[in-house]
């Protein structure tokens, strides 16, 4: 996969990836993702996003080669590999935070190495490919237990991981209503791992219909059209005998719809990091002294959010890029013992030449995509 510009990706030959770094392995990958991250990417609106980029970081594979240093994986091995880039080393990862590791991106004041997001992120190439290069390759790659369908393992490597660890940051209680915003992979999986925190309300808000139907029937919760609702923020104060949500989960990020303001100061003139729309009603519509968790990602710059009220209310935001490698022996366990189905959320299964196809159709929400999978010719299985 290279990208081209906004909305032009293309499928070409590059050459095979190297191991630069005696820590490094080559990964044959047999299944990929796109994300909806991807899609802020598409749209232009990450800075730095190179020409000749190649997306892509959900993937699983097959360890091909493996760097002098590399301990813990063979060749041979099949491996999950988390969409952090993290060293295992820095004061950074060894809180566990490894969406934030201070070595993986020489850019970074904030975010870490990621697969294929940009120079922003560290300038690596993704997993949109038939093989990937994977550095730190003893820290973030997980073999993948037998008994695991890849494609759940593929979901592991961000989207469960997200959508748990955003429920994780709202600080749910038992009895909370928590209400997400989107209803993308991520807020479906929030939506889910919601309830194992003990929730005891779960309200998903979208203008997808075809999303709110596949969330209400997945994680078993409420889910509402904005677009039918007069004002989202009041109808949630209504339904909750106007004290607000316990918890607001903000799984939309900077490609938010809802608000004409916000999307031409965001999204055409770029003067915010995207439209801010659904954080904006994610803080309106908290309680008093509430949690707003937030996974959506934004741009660096200033956002249009009603900061003011982040402090007349007394509520805590949390936010963070997952730290996937700290959830996985717990998400494991959820998959294998039936809690979560991540393979469920998978709509569309692609040959890797179609990528642009498929992020037309995952951009464009056609033909009821929730979550599209390419795989390279190479995948044997
Ligand atoms: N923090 C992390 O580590 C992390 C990891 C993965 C994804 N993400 C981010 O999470 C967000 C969601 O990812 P996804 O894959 O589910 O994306 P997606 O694009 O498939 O889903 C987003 C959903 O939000 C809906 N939406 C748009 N405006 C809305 C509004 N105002 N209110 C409610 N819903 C609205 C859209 O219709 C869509 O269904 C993205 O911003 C992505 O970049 C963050
Ligand atoms: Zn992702
Ligand atoms: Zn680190």
């Amino acid at each position: 996969m290279n990208y081209r510009g906004p909305f032009r990706v293309r499928v070409e030959e590059k050459p095979h990836p190297k191991i630069l770094h005696p820590s490094d392995a080559i990964v044959r990958v047999l299944r990929s993702c796109i994300c909806g991250s991807d899609l802020h990417l598409y749209h232009g609106l990450v800075p730095d996003t190179r020409v000749g980029t190649t997306f892509g970081h959900e993937f699983v594979g097959v360890v091909e080669e493996v760097g002098a240093e590399v301990e813990k994986l063979k060749v041979g091995d099949r491996v999950l590999v988390p969409f952090n880039i993290a060293c295992g080393k820095c004061a950074f990862c060894k809180q566990e935070l490894y969406g934030n590791c201070h070595e993986a991106n020489s850019q970074a004041t904030a975010v870490g190495g990621i697969f294929g997001y940009s120079h922003t992120a560290g300038g690596y190439d993704g997993g949109q490919a038939e093989y990937a290069r994977v550095p730190y390759a003893d820290v973030g790659p997980t073999v993948i237990p037998e008994d695991m369908d890849l494609d759940d393992a593929v979901l592991l490597t961000d989207v469960v991981p997200t959508g748990y660890q955003a429920a994780e940051m709202g600080g749910i209680k038992k009895g909370d209503t928590v209400v997400v915003f989107g209803a993308g992979p991520v807020g479906i999986m929030a939506a889910k791992s919601a309830w194992l925190f003990g929730a005891g309300r779960v309200i998903v808000i979208d203008h997808v219909e075809y999303r709110l139907e596949f969330v209400r029937n997945y994680a078993q919760c409420e889910a509402y059209n904005f677009l039918s609702l007069q004002d989202p923020v009041l109808f949630i104060k209504e339904t909750t005998d106007w004290f607000g949500a316990d918890v607001c989960i903000d799984a939309v990020g900077g490609d938010a719809a809802g608000s004409a303001m916000h999307t031409i100061t965001g999204k055409k003139l770029l003067l915010q990091a995207g439209a801010a729309t659904a954080l904006h009603w994610a803080i309106n519509a908290v309680k008093k002294g509430g949690i707003v968790s937030i996974v959506g990602v934004y741009g660096p710059t200033d956002n249009l959010v009603p900061i003011g009220n982040v402090v007349n209310k007394g509520i805590t935001i949390r936010a963070n890029q997952t730290a996937v490698k700290r959830l996985l022996p717990k998400l494991i366990k959820h998959v294998q013992d039936g809690n979560i189905d991540p393979k469920a959320i998978i709509s569309h299964r692609l040959p890797l030449e179609e990528a642009a196809d498929a992020y037309h159709m995952f951009s464009a929400k056609l033909d009821n995509c929730i979550k599209p999978i390419l795989i390279p010719s190479t995948a044997d299985n």
